[in-house]
């Protein structure tokens, strides 16, 4: 990490709450965002956090489904131990997944996903579609009717036929930029609640989207 971005996250507001709240990653205050406005989750709840490492997420969701909850949080890199996370060290589109998530669906799936940044604004948006096709893959697979997905995009041409696609499985599509999220980040995050298992609306006919300003 070069000095300039050492010195600035330095300055993050959020950045240092974060690290004073043992919250690991400001990237936490978005999910609290999200959950305050969308009401995501509720006390014994089933969460499957996707792209979890170094685990802000998975703290703000543990605590916030308590110890009758199941919070289980994948990423191929290693997370410190959260009292009341299960970690699943694997990468969301690896064989056999699936298998490792447990028989019982979940009430919400989050993904933050990030693909490794190229700077290339077309190429990063490219990427992160694609990881958001993957998340929604295995969310189909996972969700309990009736549940929420929930997934951080960089925005881009692709999005409307991404919110589109999601939009036929599900009651409502909603995206949003949490104030926790730079402004010069491309980042948005897209929040799709009333899952339909079986019921896929033909292709024309998605939920409507709704935007949320901040
Ligand atoms: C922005 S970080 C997540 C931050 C996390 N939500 C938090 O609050 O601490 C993005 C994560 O996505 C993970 N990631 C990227 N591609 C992945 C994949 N295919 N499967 C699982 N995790 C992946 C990276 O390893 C990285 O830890």
């Amino acid at each position: 990490m070069g000095g300039r971005f050492l010195r600035e996250r330095r300055r993050d507001p959020y950045y240092r709450a974060a690290q004073q709240q043992g919250l690991r990653s400001r990237a936490a205050f978005k999910l609290a965002y999200l959950d305050r406005r969308f009401r995501l989750f509720r006390p014994g709840g089933r969460v499957l956090d996707l792209g979890a490492a170094p685990g802000g997420w998975s703290i703000v969701t543990s605590q916030a489904v308590g110890a009758r909850g199941r919070v289980v949080a994948v990423d191929p890199r290693p997370i410190d131990p959260i009292p009341g996370v299960e970690v699943v060290r694997a990468r969301v589109g690896e064989t056999g997944l699936v298998d490792r998530l447990g028989p019982e669906p979940y009430d919400v799936v989050l993904s933050d996903l990030s693909p490794r940044i190229s700077g290339a604004y077309a190429t990063d948006h490219a990427r992160s579609v694609d990881l958001v096709t993957q998340a929604w893959t295995l969310a189909r697979r996972v969700l309990a009717p009736g549940g929420t997905f929930v997934a951080k995009m960089f925005d881009g041409d692709m999005v409307p036929s991404v919110l589109e696609t999601i939009g036929r499985s599900c009651d409502r599509v909603r995206r949003t930029k949490p104030p926790a999220s730079r402004e010069a980040s491309s980042e948005i995050y897209v929040v799709a609640s009333g899952f339909h298992p079986d019921r896929a609306r033909p292709p024309g006919a998605p939920a409507a989207v709704r935007d949320f300003a901040i």
